[in-house]
């Protein structure tokens, strides 16, 4: 065996073991960090990359500093404000307190620290529990200390009001940490006794990075372990309804929050066909506000879409988007379907044609990029069919040309 085709296996191999371990989709993107991740990790070990394929067993050291290094930590203070928005007015006057908040993947701490935030400009009793997978990041969020470059999202009188400047960083005030505990936690792992009364789950751009057969684990496994019903939040671009039936999708606003159907039980039947979603978002030229909760659509058919259909209908509808000129809505569908079916390369392409057509283009050129790596791990014969009219070298081209344009 070469050299390539022996680091080649061993990648897979590690690729199958953040797969089964942490619900890791392994897709081309990721597998040059993976690749430069196994070498330099290896050459810090001191040994060659099958010795270090040999030392990562579940629940090493040597695992978890693989897995902090290959997780993304994205994040930002009220990342996603319509959400904080949603549950400052929406739902939390609904609950009973002391109110408790799971955020589940918190990576750095800004979005518990959000929600700390946001309970006690609400005057609310409550708290927030804070988990995630990477050590080094539940080591940033419990010392909750920020650069100034991390505060995006904040106020100026949010800054004011809820931290302290030290030296070169920020550090959150006794009275919003005081309200977060953190710990680190793999959500492919049984559901924490500790989280389990909590009324609010945010668990936000985590299952974008999961299989969906894992994404399916947790979300069943929550909607089983909770107490009682609670809200999900997830990001837009994630969807629930594919993977589990076990929730409902409860429309406020423009964005959904999704509900258990019962907690702690398993809802009976088969699983519940998507929401309203696709309709509301087929372009009627009406837009849909919901001042209060409205519930979604009742239960359905005896089968759901398998992942291919969705994927196809994603597609078609995001495709109906962008000739309606709503790029947002075509963005949203387009990451739905590269989602779904992550190995085809008109999925990316189509996305990054939308994120540019929405003036994203740091966003489209990554989607580009996803792209030109799906193109090269595809073969061309089975593919050029489905390329609409390009071939293989065209197309590269194509994406070439987009990524060099996305960058001026
Ligand atoms: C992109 S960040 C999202 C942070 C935050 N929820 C937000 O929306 O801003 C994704 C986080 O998920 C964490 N993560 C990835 N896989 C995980 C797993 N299996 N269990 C728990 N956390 C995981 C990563 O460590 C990372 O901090």
């Amino acid at each position: 065996m070469n050299d390539d085709v022996a680091f080649g296996a061993v990648l897979d191999r590690v690729a199958e073991l953040l797969h089964r371990h942490i619900g890791l989709r392994c897709e081309s993107a990721l597998y040059s960090r993976l690749r430069r991740a196994v070498r330099d990790e290896a050459a810090a070990h001191g040994v060659d990359v099958e010795g270090y394929l040999a030392m990562l067993t579940p629940g090493s050291p040597v695992m978890q500093r693989l897995q902090n290094r290959i997780t993304v930590q994205e994040t930002a203070f009220f990342r996603h404000p319509e959400q904080f928005e949603t549950l400052a007015r929406h739902i939390l006057p609904t609950l009973r307190p002391p109110v408790r908040i799971w955020s589940a993947a918190c990576s750095n701490g800004q979005e518990p620290y959000s929600l700390a935030m946001l309970l006690d400009e609400s005057g609310v009793d409550g708290s927030v529990i804070a988990t995630d997978l990477s050590t080094s990041a539940v080591q940033r969020a419990a010392e909750g200390r920020y650069s100034s470059r991390e505060l995006t999202g904040l106020s100026p009188e949010r800054i004011a009001r809820y931290l302290t400047r030290t030296g070169q960083s920020w550090e959150v005030n006794r009275a919003i940490s005081d309200r977060v505990t953190v710990f680190r936690h793999n959500l492919l792992d049984p559901i924490p006794e500790r989280v389990k009364s909590c009324q609010v789950v945010f668990c936000r751009n985590v299952l974008i990075y999961f299989s969906p057969q894992h994404a399916k684990i947790f979300l069943d496994r929550l909607a089983d372990a909770m107490q009682r019903r609670v809200w999900l939040f997830l990001s837009s671009t994630e969807t629930i309804w594919q993977v589990s039936g076990r929730y409902e999708a409860v429309r406020i606003n423009e964005g959904f929050v999704h509900r258990n159907r019962e907690a702690g039980t398993p809802a009976a039947g088969p699983p519940a066909r998507p929401p309203a979603m696709p309709e509301n978002r087929r372009f009627t030229g009406r837009k849909v506000t919901a001042r209060t909760p409205v519930p979604a659509a009742p239960p359905a058919p005896p089968r759901p879409p398998d992942h291919a259909e969705q994927a196809a209908l994603a597609a078609r509808v995001g495709q109906e988007a962008l000739s309606a000129g709503d790029c947002g809505s075509a963005v949203v569908e387009f990451r739905k379907w590269a989602y779904l079916t992550p190995d085809d390369v008109m999925a990316h392409v189509h996305l990054g044609l939308a994120l540019e057509a929405a003036g994203e283009r740091s966003s489209a050129r990554r989607a580009y990029s996803v792209a030109r790596q799906v193109l090269v791990t595809v073969d061309p014969a089975h593919v050029e069919g489905a390329m609409e009219g390009f071939a293989v070298d065209e197309l590269a081209r194509f994406l070439h040309g987009k990524n060099q344009e996305c960058e001026k």
